[in-house]
């Protein structure tokens, strides 16, 4: 049997002549960039997410340095967030001469840790403007503490949302947790489209307007420019596909739930003891699992096992950030942050995605009991 990682051509084929229908739209209509689906999607995001403005952008890595740049970021300051993520959370803020501060994460949820958090500003808030929780894998960071924490020290809160659209905490959705909420619509994302996208959610109007402002150049009239900002436009046939999927995603979101408690069901029941721990969730959050991810023993053997029998799978992240050699100048060392750099010895997502059969699902466990038997 062979079982993708994510294969996107079974929702392709359900949604195909939806989407099609849509994007012949857009081009009989040959208004192709910031046109009518795009704002209609931002209201649809809005809406979705519980914020009040949404301001679509050309990826989540925009996203995340549009919301920067509109929280007034800039060189010297400091923005707070972990090591444990995809690289552009850090490196957005590197590239607007900011500098990444980093806080090791939790090692149940692997989001980053309140505590150590409150650690880090009690000894030192001096410079740091932001801080920058990332909603890992689908599940939300613990917002309240968050937000308390940056209240008392004055700080932007900035969601990197990117795999977490539809993710809530407390009852309330992702991405209207903070001050900024970023999200991507990369083709792996839960929401993806057929090519780079993203958007950025806010409460604020002034911020939305100056979102509105950096991703067209910082003019507000054509050709006259207010503030130095960037090319970083939705295009009119993302936006129409995404759309068409916004209508399926939380039936999706369902399936991959559905799925990550027939996986941790078998998982119990094989009992595999130590050798591989489930993802948890708490109580508190409403996860769409982006990504399944379980903490194993004899990581990289299993993975070439499962490749030999056909299972994809991968490994979100194989090196925390504050090891990797464009941040050397930071100053970081090996051990700074034991839990990420732990559970980057250890993490391998397997298939979730909603389309996934029992079948294939019952095949990857039962691979994986085999190679721990043997
Ligand atoms: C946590 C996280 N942040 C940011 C991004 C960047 O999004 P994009 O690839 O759309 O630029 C991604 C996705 O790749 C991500 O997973």
């Amino acid at each position: 049997m062979n079982v993708k990682l994510l294969d996107l051509d079974r929702q392709y084929r359900k949604i195909k002549n939806e989407v099609m229908r849509e994007v012949k739209a857009v081009c009989d209509s040959q208004h192709y960039v910031l046109g009518p689906n795009v704002k209609a999607l931002e209201e649809e995001i809005a809406a979705y997410s519980g914020a009040k403005y949404a301001v679509g952008v050309a990826s989540g890595t925009d996203a995340i340095l549009l919301a920067l740049m509109a929280a007034g970021v800039g060189p010297g300051d400091k923005v707070v967030t972990t090591p444990y993520t995809f690289f552009s959370t850090a490196g957005s803020i590197a590239l607007l001469g900011a500098v990444p501060v980093f806080v090791d994460i939790e090692p149940d949820t692997f989001n980053i840790d309140p505590n150590a958090l409150e650690r880090l500003l009690k000894k030192s808030a001096k410079n740091v403007k932001a801080v920058m929780p990332v909603h890992l894998y689908g599940q939300c960071a613990e917002m309240d503490t968050i937000r308390r924490l940056a209240h008392r020290h004055n700080l932007m809160v900035i969601e990197d949302a990117a795999q977490s659209i539809g993710a809530r905490y407390k009852g309330r959705a992702a991405g209207a947790l903070g001050d900024f909420g970023c999200f991507s619509f990369y083709p792996t994302k839960n929401l993806g489209c057929f090519g780079d996208g993203g958007m950025v959610t806010t409460n604020s109007k002034q911020r939305a307007e100056k979102l509105r402002m950096l991703r067209g150049h910082g003019s507000r009239r054509r050709y006259y420019y207010d503030i130095v900002g960037t090319n970083s436009r939705l295009d009119e046939i993302q936006a129409a596909v995404l759309r068409v999927k916004l209508k399926y995603l939380d039936s999706w979101a369902e399936g991959r739930r559905k799925n990550a408690d027939k996986y941790t069901g078998l998982f119990a029941k094989a009992g595999l003891g130590t050798a591989l721990k489930v993802p948890e969730i708490r109580a508190e959050n409403v996860s769409v699992y982006n990504q399944y991810i379980v903490l194993v023993k004899k990581r990289d053997a299993l993975r070439k096992y499962l490749a030999a029998k056909g299972v994809g799978s991968e490994i979100y992240y194989p090196m925390s950030l504050h090891q990797q050699k464009c941040f050397k100048d930071l100053g970081y060392k090996k051990g700074d942050f034991p839990v990420s750099e732990s559970v980057a010895r250890q993490t391998l997502a397997l298939p979730i995605y909603p389309e996934l059969k029992p079948a294939e699902l019952k095949y990857v466990v039962s691979t994986i009991v085999d190679f721990y038997s043997k």
